[in-house]
């Protein structure tokens, strides 16, 4: 199906033509707008009023959505259908947030009885971490945890527990990702092996930056503890249960995952452990429980009201109508600093494609370009840009309401007011004679005011991005599940570590040329 040969489209397109030029101010004379653009969602607050469109815009984006069957794909997503076509994989990261026990079926198999033994599974050993029942080598209780992985298997745990610092148990946590010996040499130093605990994550066991750190880290411990060593400090999460034995990992020791959740969707999956270990299993299943509640919307809510859906249509709206290649996420919570990392993975590796369903080349545009970083700081580096630089970037904004957990309530005042006073600036500008004082407004923004960042409402949000993802991948006909484009620089990489050793295959003469310095 051409999504942009259907009449849907071309109605909305030329509707498009007939408010492009409108500045977004005049919508606030014109309706009642915060009826059809603010949404109250569990103590979460979308507020998409300050956008480049208006009530009709967004009718006809959801007849669009109906046109191309949007609702049916949603629903062969929950229902477990095979739609990683290129993989023949289906894709169900929602069915290890379901709430209740209604089957959900892969190949005639319940991925939810097998969801529950591994929920069980790591239920007992986080706890057993956590109360200090596991003992390290010398028999002493752990006091820190390495999460070794990279991409999927890190940014989502990473970014999480971090957002959840103020649930965090007494565990000390690291996350370990780069290749880059630097990063080893210095966590190496700090911790204490006797009391630490090192989780590898890889679904597929084989990522070269992975493995390469824990054999390492192996290493060390079998030099200086011997094999008995290994069980009490090496635990992984893989499908591939044979190369993790391989790998010298205690069978007892092994989380198995599913080929039916994809890396950057994995952190609701035995791959995110790292989360319940930092902030207990009951507290890991407060975050499932408030993406469950998205889902349900997602896969219930018309979509003149569907959260993700709208947030999909605004990236179609400035992607592939405007014309406007980035958007920038920044959270006004450090809480969240590691929110845009985890985005940029999500809809960049989902979305970057220009094949379609059926594997013809696209002639639109797809994944637009993610970036962002936390304010205040952002304001004092590239906002700059974003309001009188020559491209418009639509931004998001997210933040709490309010933070229980400081004394210094004036500061987060101060930093809410700010991140206010951005989205109006961006949007009413600032008429002035002198040129370069002059901010011409119109510029778009999205806010998310979480009432406070807890389980629960991280859950939701996460969930709401994993669907707005979806849903431009739906629209663009093309597949968000699978990542060929990562594999050819791996290849390479091989190839060129044999080159350092002795030249074998053919470069050109700069590629060539990078080799013999660094061989020499
Ligand atoms: O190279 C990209 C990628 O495959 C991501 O999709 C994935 O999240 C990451 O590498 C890590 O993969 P694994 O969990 O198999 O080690």
């Amino acid at each position: 199906m051409k999504a942009f040969e259907t009449i849907s489209w071309k109605n909305l397109k030329k509707h498009f033509e007939s408010i492009r030029n409108k500045n977004i101010l005049s919508y606030f004379k014109d309706d009642n707008r915060l009826n059809d653009f603010a949404f109250e969602f569990a103590n979460i607050y979308f507020d998409f009023s300050k956008h480049r469109w208006d009530k009709k815009m967004l009718r006809l984006f959801s007849d669009f959505a109906r046109d191309m069957k949007t609702r049916q794909a949603i629903e062969d997503m929950f229902s477990g259908k095979i739609i990683n076509l290129t993989e023949k994989r289906a894709v169900l990261h929602t069915a290890l947030r379901q709430q209740n026990d209604e089957a959900v079926f892969v190949s005639g198999r319940n991925v939810i009885q097998d969801i529950r033994k591994s929920e069980a599974q790591i239920k007992n050993f986080t706890g057993k971490v956590i109360s200090g029942e596991w003992k390290g080598i010398s028999g002493k209780r752990i006091t820190d945890v390495v999460n070794i992985g990279i991409g999927g298997s890190d940014l989502g745990p990473k970014m999480v527990v971090k957002a959840l610092t103020n649930y965090r148990n007494h565990l000390k946590m690291h996350f370990l990702s780069n290749i880059d010996p630097f990063k080893l040499d210095a966590l190496i130093n700090k911790i204490n092996l006797e009391t630490t605990l090192f989780v590898i994550v890889s679904k597929s066991f084989s990522t070269q930056e992975t493995l390469t750190n824990a054999k390492k880290i192996q290493e060390i411990y079998l030099d200086k503890f011997g094999k008995t060593a290994i069980a009490k400090h090496f635990v992984t999460v893989s499908t591939q249960i044979e190369k993790a034995r391989k790998f010298g990992i205690n069978p007892d020791n092994i989380f198995p995952m599913w080929d039916w959740v994809g890396g950057r969707y994995s952190l609701w999956s035995p791959a995110g452990i790292s989360i319940p270990l930092a902030i207990g299993y009951e507290k890991y299943q407060l975050l499932k429980a408030g993406a469950y509640a998205m889902d349900n919307h997602f896969r219930n809510e018309k979509f003149e009201k569907n959260l993700p859906a709208i947030a999909a249509f605004l990236t179609l709206l400035y992607n592939n109508l405007y014309g406007y290649e980035t958007e920038a996420y920044i959270p006004y919570a450090d809480k969240l600093q590691f929110l845009p990392d985890f985005l940029q993975q999500l809809i960049m590796e989902s979305n970057g494609k220009s094949v379609d369903l059926s594997g013809q080349a696209v002639n639109w545009q797809t994944g637009n370009i993610v970036w962002g970083n936390t304010g205040t700081n952002a304001q004092h580096s590239f906002f700059q840009l974003l309001h009188q630089g020559t491209k418009i970037i639509p931004v998001n904004f997210i933040a709490e309401r309010q933070n229980k957990n400081t004394r210094f309530k004036e500061n987060h005042k101060i930093l809410l007011a700010n991140m206010i006073a951005q989205s109006e600036a961006l949007m009413i500008g600032d008429r002035n004679e002198i040129t370069y004082k002059n901010f011409e407004g119109n510029r778009p923004s999205t806010t998310i005011l979480l009432d406070e960042i807890t389980p629960e409402s991280l859950g939701s949000l996460l969930a709401y991005y994993e669907h707005k993802t979806f849903t431009e991948a739906w629209l663009w006909q093309i597949n968000a599940f699978d990542q060929f484009g990562v594999e050819l620089g791996k290849r390479l990489a091989n190839r060129i570590l044999e080159d350092f050793e002795q030249s074998t295959h053919h470069h050109d003469s700069s590629t060539q040329t990078l080799i013999r310095k660094i061989s020499k």
